[in-house]
């Protein structure tokens, strides 16, 4: 399955070779990594991220792996949509988040019509993300028909997150944000679609929007560990888009969406404050303004004294 493209999966510490051995950080997450934490039914954290500040958050935190999701185009960039975002934006953020990275697996969506033309052209775009974005792992949509495009991307040296079931860039063939996989027919599949992915060496396989039931049956028959958004705890992990989960967001959250904070709210309060405060003249006082030299004020003085005296 999924560990013949792999072989490194469940290396031993002392079978691990490297030419950066001093300053390595032993603790940064791997492919290795993740297979380790399926195989010892550990869970998988994985988090959105967008920008260099939240991108240092998140790693900080320790959550093991960090998607640049092309979610970018609804939650960062306002489209209503994820169809328009560019290869362009997808790289411009996707680099600003690799300078905040440390420990984790760093992963790049590959942005619709970046790799829907033609196997040459997604690998060529994907190497952009791992040449000029830092990215350790590209993520693509899509199964069996995508299989060609994995195979490439393998071959290319660069792991890959597949996404089935609810995939937002279908969002007009599907006819809309449905969840996936309700019917015999849909869950066979999507089944194939999964073993497809796994067979072809995918590094890890996001299952967005489908019945618990579904994503526990895939999870149990992959290799390659699942990580689910909307398709319950029985996933190898779990993703959140980032403004979905601090409530940084417009739209009301999907059922899945577990909010931790209220950061919209926080921010609207302190910039209503700011207003407040410049508006009634509060800020900045006195405290919070740089003043002269002692020398070059008393000066200052004199050059005024002097200004007045003519006058
Ligand atoms: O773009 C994104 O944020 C995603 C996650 C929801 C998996 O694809």
């Amino acid at each position: 399955m999924g560990y013949r493209r792999y072989p490194h999966r469940g290396t031993a510490l002392e079978d691990k070779v490297s030419i950066t051995s001093i300053g390595e950080n032993r603790h940064k997450v791997t492919t290795a990594t993740l297979a380790e934490k399926k195989s010892r039914r550990e869970p998988i954290t994985c988090l959105t991220a967008y920008d260099y500040a939240t991108a240092r958050l998140v790693d900080e935190a320790g959550i093991d792996l960090i998607l640049v999701g092309d979610s970018l185009a609804q939650v960062v960039l306002g489209y209503d949509s994820t169809l328009p975002v560019t290869m362009d934006e997808m790289l411009h953020h996707t680099r600003a988040v690799r300078r905040a990275v440390k420990r984790a697996f760093l992963v790049a969506d590959m942005p619709y019509a970046s790799y829907h033309v033609g196997v040459k052209e997604a690998v060529r775009n994907a190497t952009k993300f791992v040449k000029y974005g830092g990215a350790e792992a590209v993520k693509i949509e899509g199964g069996e028909k995508r299989i060609d495009i994995v195979n490439a991307l393998v071959d290319a040296e660069i792991p890959v997150m597949g996404h089935i079931g609810l995939t937002p860039q279908s969002v007009n063939a599907m006819g809309g944000y449905k969840v996936q996989g309700k019917t015999l027919t849909a869950i066979e599949n999507l089944m194939r679609d999964a073993l497809a992915l796994d067979n072809a060496g995918v590094c890890c396989l996001v299952l967005e929007g489908i019945p618990r039931e579904v994503a526990a049956m895939i999870t149990a028959e992959v290799g390659t560990p699942t990580i689910g958004i909307g398709a319950g705890p029985e996933c190898d992990g779990q993703v959140l888009v980032i403004n979905d989960l601090i409530g940084m967001t417009f739209t009301n959250p999907a059922k899945f969406v577990r909010r931790y904070a209220d950061v919209g709210s926080v921010m609207s309060e302190a910039i209503a404050g700011f207003k407040q405060d410049v508006v009634a003249g509060n800020y900045p006082n006195d405290a919070e303004s740089y003043h002269l030299p002692k020398d070059t004020a008393a000066a200052l003085d004199d050059v005024l004294a002097r200004k007045r005296a003519i006058r």
